[in-house]
């Protein structure tokens, strides 16, 4: 199949041939990353630019990186040191770049729907640019979930990681869901890969409107609760999510050490799942809170450094596909 998604927006829509596209093409490029000489020339001429008008450590680095090792080159945009503070609009930054030849603009803003609304003006423009949403408000994170989703399959089959290795998997998803863009696009993908998904948070943090985002014909099933036990009984995968404390306009909790209580994943509470489970984290993590330090740096137990190793790969595979648009995708 070629490639034909512009813009990597959101995984709402994205087909099973999609997902498996991408975790291919990131499997080859795994593959390239484990060489002597870890780059390729797959985007040699083309632009990519960087444009974060929020913090990010492991996106944006990952994004550099990728870019960097498919030998694109790499605009970086600050905001602080940049024309916004002189009162351009985000619209006029994008336009700029357009200017330059940019033929990427990765994106991540405070605001849900920004990266849709450059989509749509590059789309106006004819500039044949395209857009991957980096994590926009409480939206969307595609590239997180896509990445969590290569990790996950890997693990059942490192060789030939595919969405439907994840069918019939228990996934519990706890902590702040309802302040996570990754929860939400996580939950597209898992479903759509037929597991089951349990989302477990104090009823603040979990809304029962996360139901509706799924419907019923989909493959997966999701479903919600207010405690932690029943979504880890028997978990074959435990994705933690971060206490989004800079997104928080009320008293979510009472305290730090209270939802540790009741919600951290400690050693003793993991043996309510299944004997393999793996934990995952998105970082950036507050040790202690989401999940004990020990386990978060305990190998056999924890997939977060995969998972920031499997970013770099995953981010090469979204690059490498819409930079080589409506072309046969499959990389050598
Ligand atoms: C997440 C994000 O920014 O949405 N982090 C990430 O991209 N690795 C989650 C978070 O900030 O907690």
């Amino acid at each position: 199949m070629a490639w034909t998604r512009r813009h990597i927006l959101s995984l709402e829509d994205f087909t099973a041939t999609e997902y498996n596209t991408v975790l291919q093409t990131a499997t080859s490029f795994w593959e390239v990353l484990s060489r002597k000489t870890k780059k390729v020339p797959a985007l040699q001429g083309q632009v990519v630019a960087n444009m974060f008008f929020e913090p990010s450590t492991r996106t944006r680095s990952s994004f550099e990186l990728a870019a960097k090792r498919l030998s694109a080159d790499i605009l970086n945009f600050s905001p602080s040191t940049s024309s916004l503070t002189k009162g351009e609009t985000i619209l006029d930054t994008a336009k700029t770049y357009l200017a330059m030849g940019a033929n990427i603009m990765t994106i991540r803003h405070r605001q849900a729907g920004v990266p849709k609304a450059i989509a749509q003006e590059m789309d106006r423009l004819n500039s044949g640019v395209s857009i991957l949403n980096a994590g926009d408000g409480l939206h969307q994170h595609p590239s997180q979930a896509l990445l969590d989703l290569f990790t996950l399959t890997a693990v059942l089959d490192r060789d030939n990681p595919r969405l439907e290795l994840l069918s019939g998997q228990k996934i519990a998803i706890v902590g702040d869901i309802l302040h996570s863009r990754v929860a939400r696009s996580n939950i597209y993908s898992l479903i759509a890969a037929g597991a089951e998904v349990h989302l477990a948070a104090p009823p603040t943090l979990l809304p029962k409107f996360f139901l509706d985002l799924v419907d019923d014909n989909q493959p997966g099933k999701l479903l919600i609760h207010w405690q932690l036990e029943p979504a880890l009984e028997n978990a074959d995968f435990v994705m933690t999510l971060r206490l989004q404390k800079e997104r928080m306009s009320a008293n979510f909790i009472p305290s730090l050490r209270e939802y540790h209580h009741y919600f951290g994943i400690t050693r003793d509470r993991l043996k309510l799942c299944r004997p393999d489970v793996r934990v995952l984290h998105p970082g950036p993590v507050n040790r202690g809170v989401e999940i004990t330090s020990d386990l978060m740096d305990d190998p056999k137990l924890s997939l977060i450094s995969e998972q920031v190793t499997s970013g770099v790969a995953v981010r090469m595979a979204l690059l490498y596909l819409i930079g080589n648009l409506n072309t046969v995708n499959s990389y050598q």
